[in-house]
């Protein structure tokens, strides 16, 4: 395809999300790759889902269930219904006035969570339709794709575990039960299946730096294919993490 071809493109930007289930250390890989890209010499966003404007930081925290509402209202079961619609409306602004600005810039983004947590918690977690889900969500993001995807794979057990190590805040969906992040993990596990050419697979039991080491073979790969590097040090360095 060439770039920008089509309206759902990523353009002259290189599109590149994370996903896995809680705790698998999507912020701490990104992060790093983040680093390395910049060090590099290319323009990096690094953004998040749900998220990434005032107004889908909003909704972020009414997902979350951090800080709105009553002790009443926070125990109140959110419809699953309700919880696609607000990370479909939160996306919504994302896409058209973060992501797809940058890039047109020729930006390097990388999101934390994007269409595929959608389909994995939403889908395959709450049990609504994946094809309805798919629908909606190339609606809501005028059919943009990420270019590569990076999926981090670790055990339910394993990724709480690191979460609680690392005493990172509990939000609402990390109190759902062991069953449901399970039912996530094989979504995400499904998906991965059906587009392996842009959803990778990653064993994110490893120490991070050997992780590391993983996501760089698959963004050296991606960007030998989208484009030559933008500056004249990136042109003699390979992709080395911090
Ligand atoms: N490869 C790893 N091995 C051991 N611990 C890790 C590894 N990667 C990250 N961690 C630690 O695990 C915890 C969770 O990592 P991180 O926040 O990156 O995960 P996450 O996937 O972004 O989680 P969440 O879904 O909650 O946003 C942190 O304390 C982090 O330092
Ligand atoms: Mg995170």
């Amino acid at each position: 395809m060439k770039q920008g071809a089509k309206q759902g493109g990523t353009g002259r930007g290189i599109f590149i999300t994370g996903e896995g289930v809680e705790g698998s250390g999507k912020t701490t890989q990104l992060a790093r790759l983040a680093t390395s890209l910049r060090t590099l010499g290319y323009e990096v966003l690094e953004t998040r889902e749900p998220g990434g404007t005032p107004l889908a930081e909003q909704i972020r925290t009414v997902l979350l269930n951090r800080t709105v509402g009553t002790s009443a209202t926070q125990t109140a079961p959110v419809l699953p219904w309700c919880e696609a619609h607000l990370v479909l409306a939160a996306r919504t602004q994302h896409v058209a006035q973060v992501i797809r600005p940058a890039l047109r810039r020729g930006a390097i983004v990388i999101c934390d969570r994007f269409v595929d947590s959608t389909l994995a918690y939403q889908g395959y977690g709450r049990g609504l339709s994946v094809p309805v889900l798919r629908r909606l969500n190339t609606q809501a993001t005028e059919g943009l794709a990420p270019d590569l995807t990076l999926l981090f794979d670790v055990s339910v057990r394993i990724g709480l575990a690191r979460r609680r190590k690392g005493r990172l805040e509990e939000t609402r969906i990390d109190r759902e039960n062991r069953h449901f992040h399970e039912k996530v993990r094989r979504g995400f596990l499904a998906l991965a299946a059906r587009v392996p050419r842009r959803l990778k697979v990653i064993d994110a039991r490893q120490p991070p730096h050997a992780v590391s080491d993983v996501v760089a073979g698959f963004v050296e790969q991606l960007l030998r294919k989208k484009r030559k590097p933008s500056s004249s040090k990136a042109k003699k360095s390979a992709l080395m993490t911090p």
